[in-house]
C-alpha cells in the first residue's frame, strides 16, 4: 500500500547554520499511530513543521496523500490536522467560533453538527460559548486539538498532545486518538511521556541528534531490545554475592535480601535453570521468584544513551 506520508532525504539547517535534520527518510502507513521520541532539540518539531509546510526543508521531499508538500502546498496540507506544541491561545474569540473559523479556512463548507460533535467528544461542550483565554491550560490544548480536527483531516500531527494535561483526560485523549484512529486517521504525535507511547503507538521512531536512529514495530522493539529480569527474593540476606555464582548477570539489592538476574528475551537459552540449581548447590534459600520485563521506557534511554556513545567515539 502506497504511504500515506513519504518523506525522503529530507534536511533542515537552520538561517543561523545549525543543522537540525540531516536525511531523513520515513514513511508513514495509512492509519497508524505514529510515535516520535526524542530527547529535547532532536528535531521532532522540526519535522512536523517540514511536513506541515511551516518550515521549508533544505533538502529532500514530502508527500502528504500523493501530494508534493510545497509543489502542491494546499492540496496536501488540507489533509493534514496539526496540533502545535506551543500553544497560542489568548484569544478572547469563543470556542465555537475559534473552531469554525479553523473550518473555514480550509475552505470547507460550515458544518455545525459536525463542529458539535468534536466539541462533545473532547469535552468542549459546555465551554463552547466560553472565551479562549478564560479557559484553563488543558482546556486550551483541547480547543487546539478541536481546531485542528475541524477540516475533517486524514493525518493529524500532535505534537506533545499531553505535556501538563492531568492524568484522566489523558487517558481521555488517547480514548479519543484510537477512535480517530478507528475511523482511518493516521496520527502522528511526539511526547516525552514513554507509556504514552507504550500504551497507543503501533510504530515507533527515534530521533537524536536530527538523526531517525530506529523504526520499529511497537512490539518487536520491545520484544527485540527488552530485557527480563527475575527476582529471586532470598530467605536470609547475603552480604556480597555468593562465589559460585559468578558466571550468572546477577546484582544484589534491597540489602542483600534479593538477587536480581538480567537475562536477554532474544536468547533462546535463559539460562533461569542453571541458575536455580547452582543456588541449590551454595544452599541458598529462596521464598519468592518475580519476573519483570523491561519498559519502552527503559528500551528508550539505553538507545539514546548508545547512540551518545557512538557519535562520541565517532568524535
Ligand atoms: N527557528 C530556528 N532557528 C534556529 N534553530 C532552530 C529553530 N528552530 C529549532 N531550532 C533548533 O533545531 C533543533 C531541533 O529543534 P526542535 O524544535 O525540532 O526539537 P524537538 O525535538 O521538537 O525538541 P523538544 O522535545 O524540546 O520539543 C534545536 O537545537 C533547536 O534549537
Ligand atoms: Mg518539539
Amino acid at each position: 500500500m502506497q504511504p500515506i506520508i513519504s518523506i525522503e532525504g529530507i534536511g533542515k539547517t537552520y538561517a543561523g547554520g545549525f543543522t537540525a535534520l540531516k536525511s531523513v527518510d520515513l514513511d508513514i502507513k495509512q492509519g497508524e499511530i505514529f510515535a516520535l521520541l526524542g530527547p529535547n532539540g532532536a528535531g521532532k518539531t522540526t519535522l512536523i513543521s517540514i511536513v506541515c509546510g511551516i518550515v521549508n526543508p533544505t533538502s529532500g521531499r514530502v508527500t502528504a496523500d500523493g501530494h508534493d508538500i510545497q509543489r502542491d502546498f494546499r492540496a496536501a496540507r488540507s489533509k493534514i490536522g496539526l496540533v502545535p506544541q506551543e500553544l497560542s491561545t489568548d484569544s478572547f474569540e469563543s470556542v465555537w467560533n475559534t473552531v469554525s473559523f479553523s473550518r473555514g479556512l480550509f475552505g470547507k463548507a460550515p458544518n455545525p453538527e459536525y463542529i458539535e460533535k468534536i466539541l462533545r467528544q473532547l469535552s468542549l461542550w459546555e465551554k463552547k460559548d466560553s472565551k479562549i483565554m478564560a479557559l484553563s491550560g488543558g482546556m486550551k490544548r483541547r480547543v487546539m486539538i478541536a481546531k485542528a480536527l475541524s477540516h475533517e483531516p486524514s493525518i493529524l500531527f500532535l505534537d506533545e498532545p499531553t505535556a501538563g494535561v492531568d492524568v484522566e483526560l489523558r487517558r481521555d485523549m488517547w480514548e479519543m486518538v484510537r477512535g480517530l484512529r478507528e475511523n482511518g486517521v493516521t496520527v502522528i504525535l511526539t511526547t516525552h511521556y514513554i507509556e504514552e507511547a507504550e500504551e497507543m503507538a503501533d510504530r515507533i521512531g527515534v530521533i537524536n541528534h536530527g538523526e531517525l536512529v530506529l523504526v520499529e514495530e511497537k512490539h518487536t522493539l520491545m520484544r527485540k531490545l527488552g530485557k527480563k529480569q527475575l527476582t529471586i527474593h532470598l530467605q536470609n540476606p547475603v552480604s556480597d554475592l555468593p562465589a559460585g555464582l559468578g558466571e550468572f548477570a546477577l546484582e544484589l539489592s534491597d540489602e542483600g535480601n534479593q538477587l536480581v538476574y538480567t537475562f536477554d528475551t532474544q536468547r533462546e537459552h535463559t539460562g533461569i535453570a542453571e541458575l536455580l540449581r547452582a543456588l541449590n548447590q551454595q544452599g541458598i534459600e529462596f521464598k519468592d521468584l518475580h519476573s519483570s520485563e523491561s519498559s519502552l521506557e527503559e528500551i528508550f534511554v539505553n538507545l539514546v544513551h548508545q547512540n551518545q556513545n557512538a557519535r562520541q567515539q565517532a568524535g
